[in-house]
């Protein structure tokens, strides 16, 4: 019997020992993954060699992650952004057939129950920021409009933060609005223009950005959760691409076909058409949803 099925530990076996030690797991699926956590962990304890001391501070560093989350703070989740693992199991989970809109991070600011408005409603409640338009299809793989295709839309206001970190400051429910799109598919809605913004970072997650030389921002977007019967769900952004962070987003979401233009439009008869004081920004942008299924 070779020492690993003994028992004993080594430097060089752990894997072997610390793996065999789940022989008997109840779940297949959990043993899998623990064990390649595992080997993967042992892995890189090897290749760092940290101190006692080193060990002792990663520790704790996830016990002050720990105690940083409540019911409105998951600084574990913020963890996984910041580490590109969200967006990994976002893209693990939402490969799409050629041409379908691509997802991203979901974050932690969506609210459920945002009020359906009819089209063409702003979701600016406080008059700031700069005017905004919105529009575009939503679509099939094979260019169908879609009837019925829902919109749930949220996004942070001219400074940069979302109504639910300033209530009391912005109205409930300011820049948020579900929609459903007619026979022709179509969507529009006026907003004002997004900036960026910090993730959270006052807790722990934020000391390790800024002790990695990191910052903490996210280039200005639109959130998006689109739903239609008999196809899949999408959580998508789209992204300013002139956004002074729009190549170093602190969660990694930005992705090529999520950078949607924001034209500058001088039309003092469309302005007002849209009850707009003066010049505003437009962008027009067009969803293709996947079948279910598929
Ligand atoms: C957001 O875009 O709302 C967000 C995403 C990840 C972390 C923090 C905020
Ligand atoms: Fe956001």
């Amino acid at each position: 019997m070779q020492a690993h099925e003994k028992g004993f530990f080594t430097e060089e076996n752990s894997i072997e020992v610390v793996t065999g030690r789940n022989l008997n797991a109840k779940n297949e699926r959990l043993k899998a993954a623990i064990n390649v956590i595992i080997r993967k962990l042992h892995e890189a304890v090897k290749e760092i060699e940290p101190t006692q001391e080193e060990w002792l501070q990663a520790i704790l560093f996830l016990t002050r992650t720990g105690h940083m989350s409540d019911e409105w703070r998951q600084e574990f989740i913020l963890l996984s952004d910041v580490l590109g693992v969200s967006m990994l199991v976002d893209a693990i989970n939402n490969r799409k057939p050629s041409g379908a809109s691509e997802s991203t991070v979901l974050g932690p600011f969506h609210v459920a129950g945002a009020p359906e408005l009819p089209m063409g409603a702003n979701i600016c409640l406080d008059q700031k920021g700069e005017d905004m338009l919105i529009r575009g299809h939503v679509r099939d793989v094979d260019g169908k409009p879609i009837e019925g295709a829902t919109l749930d839309v949220w996004q942070a206001n001219e400074e940069g933060f979302y109504d639910v970190q300033q209530k009391g400051i912005q109205p409930e429910f300011n820049l948020r609005g579900l929609f459903r799109t007619g026979p022709d598919g179509s969507y529009w809605f006026r907003a004002v223009k997004p900036k960026y913004y910090p993730i959270p970072h006052d807790g722990p997650v934020g000391q390790l950005l800024d002790d990695l030389g990191r910052h903490p921002n996210r280039p200005a977007h639109l959130h998006f959760i689109m739903k239609a019967d008999g196809f899949q769900p999408l959580i998508t952004h789209i992204f300013d691409p002139d956004d002074p962070y729009i190549n170093s987003d602190a969660v990694f979401g930005v992705k090529k076909s999520l950078l949607a233009e924001l034209k500058r439009v001088k039309d003092p008869e469309r302005a007002r058409q849209l009850d707009f004081a003066g010049d505003f920004w437009e962008i027009e942008y067009d969803f293709v949803l996947a079948r279910s299924g598929k």
